[in-house]
């Protein structure tokens, strides 16, 4: 099977390619090959590659850019996901679409699970869900993967964040009210290749196993890397953003573990793999 890969280029979609060239003939395309927020232009992309399963990466991931860019953050996420969602329909393949926790508000005592009522609070979230709608409006064959804290080789990410700046701050002052799931590119990757195999189409959340805090990410990130440098445990209301975080982003990875489809690691498990194999995570591979 051909499996055309969208955001080929990000931090996602590299680590996708990897994966899933194993199996299969992978295309990876980007914004260089078609712009998905031009309907025609995604069709005729689509279309030139045939493919059997699109797995639909490409989005604007910046939170707080989200917030004071609305009409693009809804152009790429919601009506780009719906181009992909219509070009992939017509072409009859499965679409595997990624999401994220922030379609839920962070209200929850505990751990999401699919079946909990989104509730976005920022742009971004609710650009997120949009396509969430279209996806499962267009293509019947359709796996939706919500992930979150997402760090991988490539691009921007709070590991690289952290480790870069304990080389120049004498000491990290990180949120400690925030709870969520660090998980690994490389894992969602292998999570996607599993349901490929699977054909049980539907929602899922798929994150690492465990939670954390930022605070406890980032003193896990030094203590695996070996170095001392303090970290400082700080609320949420002294670093405003642009758009507010959820306090709870947990997401309960149920509808994958009771069909024996979960193969999420625990998030510690992940990020020493990630730290002490992926030789080359420190030669800034941007
Ligand atoms: N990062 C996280 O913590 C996180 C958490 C939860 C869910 N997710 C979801 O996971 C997925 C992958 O995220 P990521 O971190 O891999 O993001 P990323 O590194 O920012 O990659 C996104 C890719 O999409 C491409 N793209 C943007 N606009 C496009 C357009 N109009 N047409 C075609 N391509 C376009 C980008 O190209 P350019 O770089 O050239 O713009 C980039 O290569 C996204 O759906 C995201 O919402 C991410």
């Amino acid at each position: 099977m051909r499996v055309l890969i969208t955001g080929g280029a990000g931090q996602l979609g590299m680590d996708m390619a990897l994966e899933l060239e194993e199996e299969y003939e992978v295309v990876p395309v980007d914004i260089r090959d078609f712009d998905i927020t031009e309907l025609h232009a995604t069709i005729r992309g689509v279309e030139s590659v045939n493919p059997g399963a699109v797995v639909h990466c490409a989005a604007l991931t910046d939170v707080d850019a989200c917030e004071g860019e609305e009409d693009v953050a809804y152009l790429v996420n919601a009506i780009g996901a719906r181009n992909v969602a219509i070009a992939s329909q017509r072409v009859k393949a499965r679409l595997v679409h990624i999401s994220t926790d922030y379609v839920f508000d962070g209200q929850k005592g505990g751990a999401y699970r699919e079946d909990d009522r989104p509730n976005p609070m920022t742009v971004y979230g609710k650009t997120k869900l949009m396509g969430e709608r279209f996806v499962k409006q267009h293509v019947h064959e359709h796996f939706i993967l919500r992930i979150a804290w997402l760090y991988g080789l490539t691009g921007k990410n709070f590991v690289k964040t952290i480790l870069q700046a304990a080389q120049t701050k004498s000491e990290l002052r990180v949120v400690n009210d925030q709870h969520g799931t660090p998980t690994w590119t490389a894992d969602v990757a292998r999570q996607v290749r599993a349901l490929l195999r699977s054909n049980a189409f539907g929602v899922y959340h798929a994150t690492s196993h465990g939670s954390c805090t930022w605070f406890e990410f980032a003193k896990t990130i030094l203590m695996e890397a070996g170095v001392d440098t303090p970290v400082v445990p700080v609320a949420t209301s002294e670093y405003p953003r642009s758009a507010p975080r959820p306090r709870n982003s947990v997401l309960d990875n149920h509808l994958l573990r009771i069909q024996g489809l979960d193969v999420m690691p625990p998030w510690q498990t992940s990020l020493s793999r990630f730290l002490h194999n992926t030789s080359s995570w420190n030669k800034g591979r941007e």
